[in-house]
C-alpha cells in the first residue's frame, strides 16, 4: 500500500450534528431525548462540548427530501434548516466553526451567497459551506427527474463561481461610514456582476458586504472523478466516505495531485473522512451499543441501497452467495451515487464477498464511513495509524449508538489527541479560517 507523507499540521476535527447517535434503533432508548431534535436548544450542549474540546467546527449534512416510509421507523433526515440551526448555535458559542450544507442543485446562487454571508456575519467569521449537488429532492423543486451527476457538477461549478463573485463584488472595505460627507459606501468598490451563464443570470450586487474574516471556507462531498476534480479546484476540505485505510490513502493522494494540477498547493484540500464512533468504557460495552443500534429495518434498507447503488438486487440471494465482479453491471450503468457505487465495486472486485459478509460492511450501509466500535483507546490507535500513514488531514466525528459516544468523543478522545500533540489544546484564533489555517482573505 503506497504511503502519503502525513500532514505536519495538527488534525482538523469537526463534530457532526446529524444526530448519528440516534439512527437505527438508538432513538428508541429511554435517554435519547428524541422529542427534542427539532428544538435548537437540543444542540447547544453538544456544540458547547465540542467548543470546550477546541474542535474546528460543527457540521450539519442536509437533505431537501424526506421519505415517509423511513419516517415511519426513524427520524432520518427530518431536521431543522441547517443554516438556521447554525445561526442559532452562533449565539450560544463563540469560537467553533459552523459548517452548514446547502445544495447548488436546488438553491439559487444569489440566495446561497446571501444566506452564507449572513451566517458569516451572525457568527463573526465562523461560517463554512458544505457544497453538495444532492442525491434527492427534485420533486420538491418542480424538476421531473434528477439531473445527471455531471450536469449537477457543471451547475455547481457556475454556482460557486457566481457566489464567490457576489461576495467579492461588495467587499467590507467599500463601507466608508463617512457621516460628515454623507458617503456611506465607496461606489467604485461595489461591482454589479451582470453574469449571464449557462445556468444563471444574475445582476448583483449582493445585499450585504463580505465579512472581514475573508471568504466562507468551502467543503465538498462527492468523490467521483468529476466530484474530486471539483473539490480540487474549489474546496478547502472534503467530507469523505472512506471505509478503509486504502480508500483514504488513494483519495488523499489523488486529491493532492489534482490540487497541484489546478495550480494549488498539494495540501490545499483537507481530506476529512467521516468517522463513525461507537464508543464505550469497554469493548464489550461498545459492541453492545453497536448491536443494539441495528434496527430490524436495516436489512431491507440495505437491499434497496445496494440495488440503487450497485445495480444488483441481492434480496433474493442466499446469504452464502458470493457477489463477483462478473455480476456487476457495466460502469456506465446509472446509479444514485457514483462515490458509493465505486466503493462497492472496488470491494466486490477485491474480495468477492458473500451477501452476508457484504451486509456487515460500512460500504453497504449507505454512508460507507470509517468506523470504530470500541474504547477511546481503540479510536486513538486507529486515528494515529491513519494519520501516520498519511491518509487523513483530520476527520468529522459521527458519534453512534447513544449520547455517551458523543460525550466520550468530545471529553476523552479529542483531549487525548491534544495530549499526544495531534490536536490543539487551545484556540489560537476566532474564525473558521483561523482554525483551518487558511490565509485571512483568498488563498
Ligand atoms: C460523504 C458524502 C456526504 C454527502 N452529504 C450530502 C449531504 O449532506 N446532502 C446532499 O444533498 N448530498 C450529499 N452528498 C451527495 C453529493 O453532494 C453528490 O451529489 C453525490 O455524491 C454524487 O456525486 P458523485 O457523482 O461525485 O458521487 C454526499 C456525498 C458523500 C460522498
Amino acid at each position: 500500500m503506497s504511503r502519503v507523507p502525513p500532514t505536519n499540521r495538527p488534525l482538523c476535527i469537526g463534530l457532526s450534528l446529524a444526530i448519528t447517535w440516534l439512527t437505527g434503533n438508538s432513538w428508541r432508548r429511554t435517554d435519547s431525548l428524541i422529542e427534542a431534535i427539532h428544538d435548537p436548544d437540543f444542540y447547544t450542549e453538544f456544540a458547547q462540548m465540542a467548543e470546550q474540546a477546541h474542535m474546528d467546527f460543527l457540521f450539519r449534512p442536509d437533505s431537501l427530501f424526506v421519505d415517509p416510509d423511513v419516517l415511519a421507523h426513524a427520524p432520518g433526515f427530518s431536521s431543522l434548516d441547517p443554516t438556521l440551526l447554525m445561526a442559532a448555535l452562533a449565539q450560544k458559542t463563540c469560537r467553533i466553526g459552523l459548517v452548514t450544507t446547502a445544495s447548488t442543485t436546488f438553491i439559487p446562487p444569489y440566495l446561497l451567497a446571501r444566506q452564507l454571508q449572513s451566517l458569516h456575519h451572525i457568527s463573526h467569521g465562523r461560517a463554512g459551506w458544505n457544497v453538495v449537488t444532492a442525491l434527492d429532492g427534485q420533486q420538491n423543486f418542480g424538476i421531473e427527474s434528477m439531473p445527471s451527476a455531471d450536469e449537477r457538477y457543471a451547475r455547481a461549478d457556475e454556482c460557486v463561481n457566481v457566489v464567490r463573485q457576489l461576495w467579492s463584488g461588495y467587499p467590507g472595505s467599500a463601507l466608508l461610514h463617512d457621516r460628515r460627507r454623507g458617503r456611506y459606501a465607496d461606489r467604485q468598490q461595489i461591482a454589479t456582476l451582470d453574469h449571464h451563464g449557462h445556468f444563471f443570470d444574475i445582476k448583483g450586487p449582493l445585499t450585504l458586504p463580505s465579512h472581514p474574516a475573508g471568504d466562507v471556507p468551502l467543503f465538498q462531498a462527492g468523490a467521483s472523478d468529476t466530484g474530486r476534480d471539483f473539490a480540487a479546484r474549489i474546496a478547502d476540505a472534503i467530507f469523505a466516505a472512506t471505509p478503509s485505510l486504502a480508500a483514504a490513502l488513494e483519495l488523499r493522494k489523488d486529491i493532492q495531485s489534482r490540487a497541484m494540477h489546478h495550480g494549488r498547493s498539494a495540501s490545499a484540500v483537507r481530506v476529512l473522512p467521516g468517522l463513525s464512533l461507537f464508543l464505550g468504557d469497554t469493548r464489550e460495552e461498545a459492541q453492545e451499543l453497536y448491536q443494539s443500534s441495528l434496527s430490524e429495518h436495516i436489512e431491507s434498507r440495505q437491499h434497496a441501497f445496494l440495488h440503487q447503488t450497485l445495480g444488483i438486487d441481492v434480496s433474493t440471494f442466499a446469504p452464502a452467495q458470493r457477489i463477483t465482479q462478473a455480476m456487476l453491471p457495466p460502469l456506465d450503468h446509472p446509479v444514485r451515487s457514483r462515490t458509493h457505487s465505486n466503493l462497492l465495486r472496488q470491494l466486490v472486485a477485491r474480495e468477492s464477498p458473500t451477501v452476508a459478509s457484504l451486509l456487515k460492511r460500512p460500504e453497504a450501509s449507505g454512508s460507507a464511513h470509517w468506523q470504530v466500535v470500541g474504547t477511546v483507546e481503540d479510536a486513538l490507535v486507529a486515528i494515529e495509524h491513519w494519520h501516520a500513514a498519511g491518509a487523513i488531514d483530520g476527520f468529522i466525528a459521527l458519534p453512534g449508538g447513544s449520547i455517551r459516544s458523543l460525550e466520550l468523543t468530545c471529553q476523552a478522545l479529542v483531549p487525548a489527541l491534544a495530549e499526544r500533540g495531534l490536536f490543539r489544546n487551545a484556540y489560537r484564533g476566532s474564525t473558521l479560517r483561523d482554525h483551518l489555517g487558511l490565509a485571512q482573505a483568498g488563498k
